[in-house]
């Protein structure tokens, strides 16, 4: 047996136990440094198709596909070994059929080794929740604004603003739970529908921009470290990185341009041939 002590990692029963206990702390990561640097105060990591306009510059996440998460999937669990990591599954992969849902979910897990899958989870998706947990695949729900149905409500809106947007997402949230989802994202809610549903249901809830009273939150990682010049107004700014990285790459650019480097910088020393 190696000397060296196992990392252990979050299970699916440990953050289902974590119900109106300790707040769960989660982030998104798409590639293995930033999951390498989460790991140790995330108990889960989402490779969110978020990814699609982080990372790939796309206006919507419509756009992301199957073999992007699981590309994304696969960095995020080489840099992870304590979160839990959930993959995101993309529009288009799990609407159809159940058995489609799941042909795209075992894809997921075994191909990347992740621990659970993540979808949009509107009123229609219940079936398929239960279809996948039946056969092994722990899903999260994900209700209020879902980036994916942007396109039918028309852009990223706040959700639950009448009486019958909230009877849909209470809904929504009943069913995921009821169906065996492990946890369920809130986006973009009124405070007061985020703590009803976190009471209605027996599964966690993870709140982004709906309510403190979650049990626990998560937040896209590059909006949280200041990446961009423009961030939702729920989300709380803990880095500069924008700032950090512009200065640090006109700096660079500064030294090019005067060749500030002592010799021994930018050059590999290779012995000259005898
Ligand atoms: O795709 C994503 O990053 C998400 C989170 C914002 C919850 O779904």
């Amino acid at each position: 047996m190696s000397a060296q002590a196992k990392t252990r990692r979050m299970t699916v029963p440990e953050i289902i136990a974590r119900k109106g206990g300790a707040p769960l702390a989660c982030l998104t990561a798409y590639d293995t440094p930033m999951a390498r640097l989460l790991d140790e105060s995330c108990d889960l990591i989402l490779v969110g198709d978020s990814v699609g306009m982080v990372v790939h510059g796309l206006p919507t996440t419509v756009g992301v596909t199957l073999e992007m998460m699981i590309l994304h999937g696969k960095a995020v669990m080489r840099g992870a070994e304590k979160a839990l990591v959930v993959v995101d599954m993309p529009f288009g992969s799990y609407e159809e059929s159940p058995s489609t849902a799941f042909r795209n979910a075992a894809r997921v897990m075994a191909e990347t080794g992740c621990q659970a899958v993540k979808l949009e989870s509107g009123p229609y998706a219940a079936d398929t929740i239960r279809y996948l947990v039946e056969r092994g695949i722990p899903v999260m729900g994900h209700v209020g604004l879902r980036p994916q149905a942007m396109n039918v409500v028309g852009g990223f809106k706040v959700q639950g603003r009448d009486e019958a947007q909230r009877q849909e997402i209470m809904t929504s949230a009943k069913a995921a739970a009821d169906a065996g989802a492990f946890a369920i994202v809130i986006e973009g809610v009124a405070e007061d529908l985020a703590v009803a549903v976190t009471k209605a249901v027996a599964c966690p809830t993870i709140g982004i921009g709906a309510a403190a009273a979650c049990d626990g939150q998560i937040l896209v990682t590059q909006d949280m470290l200041g990446m961009f010049d423009w961030t939702p107004k729920f989300v709380k700014v803990y880095a500069e990185i924008r700032t950090v990285i512009g200065e640090a790459a006109t700096a660079y650019a500064d030294d090019v341009k005067a060749r500030r480097f002592p010799a021994s910088e930018h050059t590999y020393h290779v012995s000259k041939p005898s």
